[in-house]
């Protein structure tokens, strides 16, 4: 069994992060959204993977997640030229796919689930697809599934105004290779786009296919935009963060809590409340560091008071003496007091950027 991860794409939802970079390599709790995704499908015994890339960020995808090595995986880089729909990503990636059976995995989702179980699921069944749902409170926007009750997919249908069920895709598939077939007999929809859902919809349409879906017992959040990325920063430093400090803190400053330093940080006279994660080379001086909170390496904190935010690398922030919540500051962005009068606001704000003041 292969996998194909779709790291290509537009990213418009989150501008302006993603003028600059790949909205997969965003990092959650100071991990690219892209490697755990990596991780748990390695984690389910599957390690040929192929990674669909733009033009626009695919050679920073390529370097920063390399050939697979630190993963136990081997990955293979397919260049998508524009984002036609994620069935024509399939459709460019069949040659690397040949005619196994692949996972495919949407590079800007999160789930905490075994993937194991589905894929083994899939294979003892002989499905021509699996797909994987997830309750959620607003069904109208996302795909969404109605299914009979032996899990059966009888009908996709795409941000329905009367939804047949709240059970949303979950961007996890399974195909074999009748997938192919189907993807050649769907027209673009709409928006121009080759759909997956058409895709699925016409291999349920078929005598004798076999769709079924498996609702996730964990966790699935689509990173798309701003406070998605925020809630799945909270989630992943709720469940999965150690206690490990390599940077210094000096005897001024407090760490309370499950928080993470990184080697070569200097923590002065600052309290840090966990969970926080904080990466390598940082320097945070007179600073309060609240809950929840994502800090990249290389990040300058002097006289500031952050919680609930995730902070690129590279980014200062200094003298701000207001608290700064729920707040994603970009890679090398600078927040900082002028010394100079008249006191006023000054900006260089990239497009799209959002500033709330009080
Ligand atoms: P989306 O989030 O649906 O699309 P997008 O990345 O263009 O984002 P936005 O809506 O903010 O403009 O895509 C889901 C995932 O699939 C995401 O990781 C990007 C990837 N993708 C491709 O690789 N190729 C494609 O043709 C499309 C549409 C998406």
């Amino acid at each position: 069994m292969k996998a194909l991860i779709l790291s290509g794409g537009k990213g418009t939802r989150l501008r302006p992060l993603t003028y600059t970079g790949a909205k997969q390599l965003v990092p959650v709790a100071n991990k690219p959204i892209l490697w755990y995704g990596i991780e748990a499908i390695a984690a389910a015994g599957i390690t040929d993977i192929g990674i669909i890339i733009s033009p626009e960020t695919g050679e920073e995808v390529k370097t920063k997640t390399g050939n697979g090595d630190r993963f136990g995986a081997k990955i293979t880089y397919i260049l998508q030229d524009k984002p036609a729909g994620l069935a024509h990503a399939v459709k460019i990636a069949h040659p690397f796919l040949e005619n196994a059976p692949f996972l495919m995995y949407l590079g800007d989702n999160l789930v905490q689930s075994d993937l194991r179980l589905f894929v083994d699921r899939f294979k003892e069944r002989n499905l021509d697809s699996l797909i994987l749902l997830c309750t959620v409170p607003n069904p109208t926007a996302f795909g969404v599934a109605k299914i009979d009750e032996d899990g059966r997919v009888l009908e996709l249908v795409e941000k329905p105004k009367v939804p047949p069920s709240n059970l949303a895709l979950v961007g996890i598939y399974m195909f074999s290779n009748a997938v192919h077939n189907a993807i050649a007999k769907i027209q673009p929809s709409p928006r121009s786009e080759l759909e997956i859902t058409d895709a699925i919809q016409y291999l349920i349409n078929q005598p004798n296919s076999k769709v079924e879906a498996r609702q996730l017992e964990g966790w699935w959040l689509d990173t798309g935009k701003k406070d998605d990325l925020l809630e799945a920063n909270r989630t992943i430093l709720d469940a999965c963060l150690n206690c490990t400090v390599l940077g210094e803190v000096d005897a001024q400053s407090q760490v309370i809590g499950r928080v993470q330093i990184g080697a070569g940080s200097k923590i002065i006279n600052c309290t840090i409340r966990g969970p926080v994660t904080i990466g390598t080379d940082c320097h945070m001086e007179n600073s309060f560091i609240g809950p929840y909170s994502s800090v990249a390496d290389h990040v300058t904190l002097i006289d500031a008071d952050l919680e609930h935010s995730v902070i690129l690398q590279g980014a200062q922030v200094v003298g701000i003496h207001q608290r700064i919540v729920d707040s994603v500051i970009g890679q090398r962005a600078q927040l900082k007091v002028a010394p100079r009068r008249p006191k006023a606001l000054r900006f260089m704000i990239g497009d799209d950027s959002q500033i709330e003041l009080v």
